[in-house]
């Protein structure tokens, strides 16, 4: 990888005084001009070396490494190197399992449960599941994987009254929806689902594989049966350096 300076490479004019961008920023866009040229893999030079050759203060270019890396441009192996990144995996957002989905795009979808049990219903998932204040609840936390790799930390709330024996049912790591059709006769058909910005936790970075404080998508879905009757709430937290979520828009 060569890197030229950026003060030298001319690709733009200087933007007016107030507008005029923090160094890191103009040294991450040099670098992003670099990258769009290079395949996955390719070395980056040490952070060392791009100073010199950049010209500019150590902090400087390590925020713009930070941002490359958080954005999953750039992808950070202990003890070797940056590296440039695979491009992001395309995940569909439709009203399907997991399993499904990744079982209909091709890949092998797996599941570690890490936690399943009972608990009272906070106020919040009570309201949402149509549940009396302190009625229990199963909470079962699993990590998602595709073909091996992991995925997704995913947290569902269900109404334990409901679903007797649930998590006795994932324990083999089964598909939460195929047992809600076979076992309790229940298809969840629509949901609402909303998509946030956040930062891993040590723990999830832990299952994630990813650094603590690294960008996560989580998606939070509301789940409902034909008749309107809730049967799930869930948090799925993503990696936000290695997924684009895809969804079709169609007008009424
Ligand atoms: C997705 C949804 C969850 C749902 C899960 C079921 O991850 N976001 O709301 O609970 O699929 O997946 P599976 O049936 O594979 O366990």
């Amino acid at each position: 990888m060569v890197v030229a300076p950026a003060a030298r490479s001319g690709r733009e004019a200087r933007p007016p005084k107030e507008l005029r961008e923090p160094k890191y920023y103009t040294v991450k866009r040099h670098l992003l001009d670099i990258i769009g040229t290079l395949p996955p893999g390719t070395l980056v030079p040490t952070e060392r070396l791009l100073m010199v050759e950049l010209g500019t203060s150590r902090t400087t270019v390590r925020q713009a490494l930070g941002e490359l890396v958080g954005e999953g441009r750039l992808v950070r192996r202990q003890g070797s190197g940056t590296y440039v990144a695979e491009p992001k995996v395309h995940w569909p957002l439709r009203m399907t399992s997991f399993t499904e989905q990744a079982t209909s795009t091709g890949h092998a979808a797996s599941t570690q449960l890490i936690d399943a049990g009972r608990e009272k219903a906070s106020d919040d998932i009570a309201e949402r599941l149509e549940l009396r204040t302190a009625a229990l609840v199963h909470r079962i936390e699993r990590l998602r994987l595709v073909d091996e790799v992991p995925m997704a930390v995913e947290t569902s709330y269900l109404s334990a009254q409901q679903f007797p024996g649930l998590a006795k049912e994932l324990r083999r790591g089964d598909s939460l929806y195929r047992v809600l059709l076979e076992r309790y006769g229940v298809v969840p058909v629509t949901a609402e689902e909303t998509i946030e910005t956040a930062a891993a936790s040590p723990r999830e970075a832990d299952l994630l594989r990813t650094e603590t404080g690294s960008p996560m998508l989580v998606l939070s879905r509301h789940s409902f049966t034909a008749d309107g009757s809730p049967v799930e709430w869930v948090q799925s937290w993503y990696r936000g350096d290695r997924y684009r979520f895809v969804t079709r828009l169609t007008s009424d």
